[in-house]
């Protein structure tokens, strides 16, 4: 796909999930890319197209334009920042303690910039930045550079595992700006994109990243809450969340129950915001029963794997799926951790297997043997359990793992299996709220 017309410099600094998609995609649409790092192994090994994280079709993107000489990798702002007309700032916000995002690798980047910068430039933030962080890099960027430039706001929305569609057919382009010229060279960047542009003021293109990540975690406590109360009135929840999905003002997405959401984004996204409002002065109740709401949907699978085996202690339990959702190798705050570490201290032998996060999970992991193949693991079980949405656990010889297991037990903590077909096969089968 190449139907950019007019193409443009693009800098992004940082090449974590965000910068790295965004950088090969915009060079895709053709535009000439320079990504940005200061981690040198990273660089040099993304030189030769040798990614640093899993994501379907990325690699296959990046060393496409490579070769075509549209996306460059590099260590050196001045480099880089020289001749760019957009720099987009992709750094990493990690969870500080106190729940707020840690913003140092985001100021520390704008005054790098600013120290590089030779000419009029707009400095773009996509990471996800508390409100007012546009602003505060605006000020760092004045004190290093006294030339024009403009600041603009525009949160990303890809999700891990699709980012490269997400990327290339969004449902909206949130751009917020203080200068026409500053968003009309934004609208110019994203003109080959089909899909509505929302051009707002920075501070609420800021916060309509913060409120669509907590929206849809609300989306998935809620319906957990549901599945609770499925299972005291002998409900099922897929039932249920079909139901009210049915409804256009509802919609289907992000209605399936579980052991909880995770990953990089909405546990930090929610506290942040909850944080934000606090100091803020407003005390925004709901977010903190979504949080509360998913920490306990861990204890929910816990609480079936007792019920199917009555005390955990020294049973030997498999958990299927370590990522913290299907197609990624990403474990960061993965229900599927937790859940192992409240099994262990239960006093449960547990092993476990992932099509693609087992390396990830290794390093983070003690005393959890790594089984090869979901037919190893099951061998000797007393229980399995699937704590991530993988679609191939759906396509396995589940009447094989039934032989090889000690007792054909299983919770399936995603809803992914055909209850009756797993009870018709001879499994004691638990789902969450169903
Ligand atoms: C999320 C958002 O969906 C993206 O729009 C956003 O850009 C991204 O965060 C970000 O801020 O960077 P992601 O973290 O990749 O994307 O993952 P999701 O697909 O949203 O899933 C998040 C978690 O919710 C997973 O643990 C998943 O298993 C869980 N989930 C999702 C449910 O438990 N139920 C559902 O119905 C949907």
């Amino acid at each position: 796909m190449n139907h950019s017309t007019i193409p443009i410099k693009v800098t992004i600094v940082g090449t974590g999930y965000v910068g790295l998609v965004t950088g090969a995609c915009l060079a895709e649409l053709g535009h000439q890319v320079t990504c940005l790092d200061v981690d040198r192994k990273k660089i040099a090994r993304l030189k030769r197209g040798l990614m640093p994280i899993y994501e379907p079709g990325l690699a296959v993107l990046v060393k496409k334009n490579l070769k075509a000489k549209r996306l460059f990798f590099t260590t050196d702002y001045p480099k880089a920042i020289r001749g760019s007309l957009i720099i987009m700032i992709a750094v990493g916000t990690p969870a500080r303690r106190d729940g707020l995002a840690d913003l140092s690798y985001v100021f520390q980047a704008a005054k790098s910039i600013a120290r590089a910068l030779v000419d009029y430039a707009v400095i773009v933030d996509k990471s996800t930045v508390p409100v007012g962080t546009a602003q505060k890099v605006k000020r760092i960027i004045g004190q290093y550079y006294q030339g024009r430039f403009d600041v603009v706001s525009c949160p990303e929305f890809l999700r891990e595992g699709s980012a490269i569609k997400d990327f290339m057919h969004p449902d909206r382009i949130v751009i917020g700006g203080e200068t026409k010229k500053a968003i009309n060279l934004l609208l110019d960047v994203f003109k080959p994109i089909r899909a509505l542009r929302l051009v707002t003021d920075l501070a609420s293109a800021e916060l309509i990243k913060y409120a669509s990540n907590a929206f849809l975690a609300t989306k998935i406590s809620f319906i957990n809450e549901i599945s609770n109360i499925c299972d005291h009135v002998s409900a099922d929840v897929k039932e249920v969340a079909y139901g009210m999905g049915l409804d256009n003002r509802i919609s289907p997405s992000f209605l399936k129950a579980g052991i909880g959401y995770g990953g990089s984004c909405f546990p930090k996204d929610v506290s942040a915001l909850h944080q934000m409002a606090g100091r803020n002065g407003y005390e925004f109740k709901l977010l903190k029963s979504v949080i509360q709401v998913n920490n306990l949907q861990r204890q929910v699978a816990l609480r079936k794997a007792k019920n199917l085996l009555g005390s955990l202690k020294n049973k030997k339990i498999g958990v299927m799926g370590l990522a913290f959702k299907k197609n990624t190798d990403d474990i960061r705050e993965s229900a599927a951790i937790d859940l192992i570490k409240l099994l262990q201290k239960a006093g449960s032998v547990v092993s476990a297997f992932d099509p693609m996060a087992s390396l990830n999970a290794k390093k983070r992991l003690q005393g959890v043997e790594i089984a090869r193949s979901p037919y190893s693991l099951a061998k000797g079980q007393d229980l399995l359990i699937i704590a991530t949405e993988w679609p191939e656990f759906r396509e396995l010889d589940w009447k094989r793992i039934k032989g090889l297991m000690r007792s054909p037990q299983l919770v399936d903590g995603r809803n992914l299996l055909d209850q009756n077909t797993m009870r018709k096969l001879g499994y004691k089968y638990l789902g969450i709220g169903r």
